[in-house]
């Protein structure tokens, strides 16, 4: 039974209970983060609490936390929950009204619900999926203009990560005119001989936080970046593949559609990149 939080108090799963008319759950109306934990500290805090942020001033909402608070919540479920490796999910939504109206709520009225669990992952840094690579497909972006927002809108990701099951596959790339947005739930890059591509920030992806840290990483380490849109063509010919996010870090991809990547085996960049992420996000974390 784990320890979750609530509205400003901590309880257990099972006592925590959130409205029928709460806006998260009729509309979608909210926004989350996932924090990984290593070691028994949060990656990258920072990073997801200024993103948070930014999503709830796009969507006109008010934040119920401050940003000491928020890492004190952090901590305290890591703490009470055991957790040496996994992550903690963050959402808040624009709280329950009393009713259904398409229209906002008066801020002044009505609280933002704000929910963080713990998922308890051991073995997470050293993932075997890490060793072997993953296989994504390629499938149509269908989702609204702006994906930068964190919101819980992921139904849409959430069939894709079904396709790709069905299609024995372990996730899936979406494609808009062309050229890949990203995965369902992580960034996307390919690499061409020593230089990594990965598509520009826009209202079209989400800026990852993983992204920055494993792109500023790899500027660091010499490495070439190009921030420019690749097609899913282009990128079942180049020489390497991977996604990046709070929850796999940096994955090698090792298939796409039907074409095999080099050897069909992790490659050099994307493995590499794991080891620094993982070495210097663990050196920061809080
Ligand atoms: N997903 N793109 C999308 C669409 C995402 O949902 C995510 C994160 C990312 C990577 O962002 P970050 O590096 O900040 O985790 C990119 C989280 C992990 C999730 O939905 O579980």
């Amino acid at each position: 039974m784990r320890t979750v939080y609530l509205n400003g108090e901590y309880m257990p799963e099972n006592e925590a209970h959130v409205s029928i008319f709460d806006r998260g759950f009729l509309m979608a109306d909210g926004v989350y983060e996932v924090t990984s934990v290593l070691g028994g500290k949060l990656i990258d805090f920072d990073g997801h609490a200024v993103r948070l942020q930014r999503s709830l001033d796009e969507l006109d909402m008010k934040s119920p936390i401050s940003k000491e608070d928020l890492l004190e919540v952090h901590r305290e479920l890591v703490r009470a929950n055991g957790i040496e490796e996994g992550m903690i999910y963050l959402q808040i939504t624009r709280g329950a009204p009393g009713d259904r109206d398409f229209v906002f709520p008066d801020p002044e009225t009505t609280d933002p619900t704000i929910v963080l669990f713990t998922q308890n992952k051991p073995g997470l840094a050293d993932s075997p999926a890490a060793k072997k690579g993953m296989k994504v497909i390629s499938i149509d972006d269908i989702r609204w203009g702006r994906r930068d927002i964190k919101t819980v809108q992921l139904l849409y990701p959430s069939m894709g990560k079904m396709m790709a099951k069905k299609a024995g596959a372990d996730d899936a790339w979406m494609i808009e005119d062309g050229y890949v947005t990203e995965g369902t739930s992580n960034n996307a890059y390919i690499v061409k001989g020593n230089k990594i591509i990965t598509r520009a920030l826009s209202n079209d992806i989400l800026h990852g936080i993983t992204r920055a840290a494993v792109l500023r990483f790899a500027k660091e380490a010499q490495m070439e970046v190009e921030e420019r849109n690749f097609t899913i063509d282009e990128a079942k010919e180049a020489d390497e593949a991977f996604i990046t996010s709070a929850s796999t870090f940096v994955m090698p991809v090792v298939q796409i559609d039907d074409a095999v990547l080099g050897e069909g085996v992790p490659g050099r960049v994307a493995p590499r990149l794991r080891e620094i992420y993982l070495d210097e996000s663990l050196k920061a974390a809080v």
